[in-house]
């Protein structure tokens, strides 16, 4: 953002205002972190809010404003933050170590738990997180088959390894992003999510692919959507083809459904990627999956095989403290209407954020799927009714081009208006968001959109 549209902005007059601490905190960060943050998406104009202390719905900065989150600790977070039964069973789990350098029973139950709840999953292996979880998926697919190449989707998002980099936010043309190996980079191929002739004619064309892996929602939760039929149509394409889908559930799983967008879907992946809500909101990924592709993994059968086992070491895949939220959250996600209820939420909100823009004539829209939330905000001015928004009818590209100085703004304008919209625009629902937490958003996105026709954006 330009320093003068920063000088001369009443929005971010006001957020510096209210927000002293962190951006002193800001400046501290400077000094000793890249851009001062720990994750990308946590970059924000002219800094971000520095949070100590969350529960439920809500979180607050350290000058005490309060927000109602909707980052909900980048999805991990269902029941919303410092849910008093996984609380409590964390403490207690603390309490009997943290790190035992051996077996436990409790990554036994957390298996057991992931493999009742999902529908494919009949063996688990747990990593540290969702990327070491597309990792592994990634590893098993070659391993499988004894193929070498893998398709993506384009805007798809699965972690940060090297394989995954390319083509989800820039890099479309599939060259290598900074740091990747160009011939890491050309055994992944792009496709269009919006297109399946794409999918169809490399499969068609190419006899060395070990797998697809998707957002079976679509990129970033919906934001691109993808639609049922797409998805099924992929999944007849690689089965009939004898190559591997893997749906990443990273933030589908345990949320669409308490069995993640397979049981919302019944499609079937033959691979499943696993984090987030899966550890109860501690650190914890997993890959599941049918038993003979996990197999690649296990000692006996591989040797039984003549085969070589894929290693896989980590200092605290299924620490007991993770496993226990895990279980937890899990258990409570099983039995109750959790996943229901964040889903009607979001359903409330799309529809109020609609009303306001037809109110206030402005041609954007909220859409998005089970308890996701995005802004569409027409750069390329399509003429549109908010109410009647199809996201499935506009070019991936246009959905993802946003002026990401007029993003920021609306994060800011938010923001001072007590709410913590994530950087999609939008939000992701919990299962605790409350209708009077529902209706302060309503109002302060009309607010912030009055904000930003004050200075001039709209
Ligand atoms: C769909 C998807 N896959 C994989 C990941 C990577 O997970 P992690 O951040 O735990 O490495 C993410 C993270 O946001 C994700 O959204």
């Amino acid at each position: 953002m330009p320093d003068q549209m920063i000088s001369n902005s009443q929005i971010i007059g006001a957020y510096r205002e209210k927000t002293p601490g962190s951006e002193k905190l800001s400046m501290e960060a400077n000094e000793v972190l890249p851009s001062g943050i720990a994750h990308d998406s946590r970059y924000l104009k002219p800094y971000a809010l520095y949070i100590d202390k969350a529960d439920g719905p809500h979180k607050w900065d350290v000058d005490g404003n309060r927000y109602v989150d909707y980052f909900g600790g980048h999805g991990a977070l269902l029941l919303g933050h410092c849910h008093p039964e996984v609380t409590e069973a964390v403490q207690s789990a603390l309490g009997a170590g943290t790190q035992f350098g051996a077996n436990h029973p409790r990554e036994v139950e957390w298996a057991n738990q992931v493999i009742k709840m999902v529908p494919s999953v009949e063996r688990v292996r747990f990593t540290s997180s969702g990327t070491e979880a597309t990792l592994m998926a990634l590893r098993l697919s070659r391993s499988f088959t004894g193929k070498t190449k893998f398709i993506r989707f384009k805007t798809h998002f699965h972690g940060w390894h090297d394989h995954m980099t390319t083509g989800y936010a820039n890099h479309f043309d599939g060259t290598a992003t900074a740091g990747v190996l160009d011939n890491i980079a050309s055994n992944v191929i792009l496709v269009s999510p919006q297109d399946i002739s794409e999918i169809k004619s490399v499969i068609a064309s190419d006899d060395d692919i070990a797998a697809v892996i998707v957002e079976p929602t679509g990129s970033s939760f919906g934001m691109v959507p993808m639609g049922e039929e797409f998805l099924a149509s992929v999944r007849e394409i690689t089965s009939a083809n004898g190559i591997l889908l893997i749906f990443d559930e990273v933030v589908t799983g345990f949320r669409c459904a308490p069995g993640g967008a397979q049981e919302a879907y019944g499609i079937t992946p033959d691979l499943t990627t696993m984090a987030k809500i899966l550890a109860g909101g501690l650190p914890g990924g997993a890959v599941g999956g049918r038993k003979e592709i996990l197999e690649e993994l296990d000692f006996e059968k591989t040797a039984e095989r003549g085969r070589e086992k894929i290693q896989h070491p980590g200092t605290f895949n299924a620490n007991p403290v993770s496993a226990t939220a895990g279980i937890t959250a899990l258990k409570i996600i099983e039995t109750t209407d959790a996943c229901q209820r964040a889903n009607e939420s979001a359903s409330w909100l799309r529809d109020q954020f609609n009303k306001t823009f037809e109110e206030k004539n402005i041609s954007w829209a909220a859409y998005g799927t089970f308890s996701g939330v995005h802004i569409f905000m027409n750069k390329g001015g399509i003429p549109l009714q908010p109410s009647n928004f199809d996201a499935a009818a506009i070019p991936y590209k246009e959905l993802k081009n946003k002026d990401p100085q007029l993003v920021t703004k609306l994060r800011l304008a938010m923001a001072i208006n007590g709410v913590d919209f994530n950087n999609s625009p939008g939000a992701q629902l919990s299962a605790v968001h409350t209708r009077d937490d529902l209706e302060l958003t309503v109002g302060a996105f009309s607010e912030a959109l009055d904000m930003l026709k004050c200075d001039g954006e709209l």
